[in-house]
């Protein structure tokens, strides 16, 4: 297997977690890690020390200094949401293949200079729209395409998550720097259901607030306290000790009483193509044992279920059910793996990507939309590519 020698760009969760796949990939030699906070270096090396690797490798506080690290051929962009842009610009225009994180970016015009910078570029821009991955998707991807539910004429879709510590208690609960839920998080959702069912979403209108996160809830502080017992807590703790690029003080800051200005609920109604509708619900603050997504197709001869891991088609008229399993274990349900595997293979491979910065943008436009509706109580046109 060639070997691809790959940087990363902002070594916080994400960027840890995502490095140890790389070295136990095989493929990569990851040989430089950039950070505008140098004291993230240390926790880094502890962390990978505790996970049973060396993190050695060259460190830079400087992006033009890491980009010109010799022999870097590829970077992986694990920085704040708003922060895409620079880092993947720069390396872009040196003709270093890319994969970033998503979102895309946090607006419209963002979006627009990452997508020329890599128009300009021969190298590969690969987003990380890593539940286009994830096999039980991928499944429900090629039934619908091999036309197995008929016509369908509506996609519903829900995520369900039991921590809003990873949103409430960092940079990402403000939309200037992850552009509000519908973006940060969302993003992963709007782009998979326009991946699924093969069709973009053209109108939206959205409900939510923030219902449940709030100062104002009956005793804060005990409210909170459950989520110190969680396990990984302290391990985010040290991740989050150094190096928050919003200077917010206490790293055990209350989910509660921390001030944001996203939303922790919502409804958004979707109408796309060809007579397709659906709506997507989120809630951060579920029961944990309800977690995860679910998504539901709804042709004019099948209806197929996802939940779980497991996906149900069952044929209009109950004369036939199927139902298939897939293993949902490693990262995102194994996906991560998958993604790396992935952008190994299309810089080998001089392969396009699975998500290309046109997909981001949209599901950042989608996600905008959504914004706006939520602001103004109306039905909003997706902006076109
Ligand atoms: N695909 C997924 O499932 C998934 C999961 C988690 C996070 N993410 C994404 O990964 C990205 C990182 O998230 P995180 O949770 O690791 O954030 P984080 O805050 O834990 O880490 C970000 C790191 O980037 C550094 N940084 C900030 N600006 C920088 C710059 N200009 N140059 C270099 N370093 C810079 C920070 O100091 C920090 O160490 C985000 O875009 C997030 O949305 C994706």
């Amino acid at each position: 297997m060639r070997t691809i020698r790959l940087g990363i760009i902002g070594i916080g969760g994400r960027g840890f977690g995502m490095y140890s796949l790389f070295r136990r990939h095989g493929g990569y030699e990851v040989c430089a890690l950039c950070d505008v906070e140098p004291k993230r270096i240390d926790v880094f090396r502890a962390l990978a020390r505790e996970d049973g690797l060396d993190a050695d490798e060259a460190f830079y506080s400087d992006l033009e200094r890491f980009l010109a690290h010799p022999g870097l051929e590829a970077v992986y962009v694990a920085t704040p949401d708003y922060q895409h842009v620079e880092p993947s610009c720069r390396a872009l225009e040196r003709g270093l293949h890319v994969l970033c994180e998503k979102p895309l970016a946090v607006n419209e015009p963002d979006c627009r200079t990452i997508g020329e910078a890599a128009e300009r570029s021969g190298a590969l821009f690969y987003l990380g729209f890593n539940l286009r991955h994830l096999p039980a998707y991928e499944r429900a991807r090629e039934i619908v395409a091999a036309g197995e539910l008929g016509r369908i004429h509506m996609v519903n879709g829900k995520e369900y998550y039991y921590s809003g510590a990873t949103y409430f208690q960092r940079w990402n609960r403000f939309r200037q720097y992850g552009g509000g839920m519908f973006v940060t998080k969302l993003t992963h959702d709007f782009d998979i259901l326009q991946y699924v069912v093969g069709q973009k979403i053209r109108r939206v209108v959205a409900f939510g607030n923030l219902s449940v996160f709030r100062p104002d809830a009956p005793g804060p502080e005990a409210l909170h306290a459950p989520y110190r017992q969680l396990p990984g807590w302290e391990k985010r703790k040290r991740l989050m000790a150094v190096g928050e690029p919003v200077d917010q003080g206490d790293v055990d800051v209350n989910l509660y009483t921390s001030e944001k200005d996203t939303i922790d609920n919502a409804s958004v109604l979707l109408d796309f193509e060809n007579d397709l509708r659906g709506v997507f619900s989120f809630s951060v603050f579920q029961a944990r044992a309800c977690s995860g997504r679910e998504l539901e197709i709804i042709g004019d001869e099948a209806h197929l279920r996802m939940a779980s891991g497991r996906l149900t088609i069952e044929d209009r008229h109950g004369r036939r059910r199927r139902v298939e399993e897939f293993d949902a274990s490693g990262g995102h349900g194994g996906c991560d793996e998958i993604l790396v595997n992935d952008f190994h293979r299309c810089v080998a491979e001089k392969e396009k990507p699975r998500a290309t910065w046109q997909d981001g943008a949209r599901s950042v436009r989608v996600g905008l939309a959504a914004q706006r509706s939520l602001e103004t109580g109306g039905v909003v046109e997706v902006t076109e590519d």
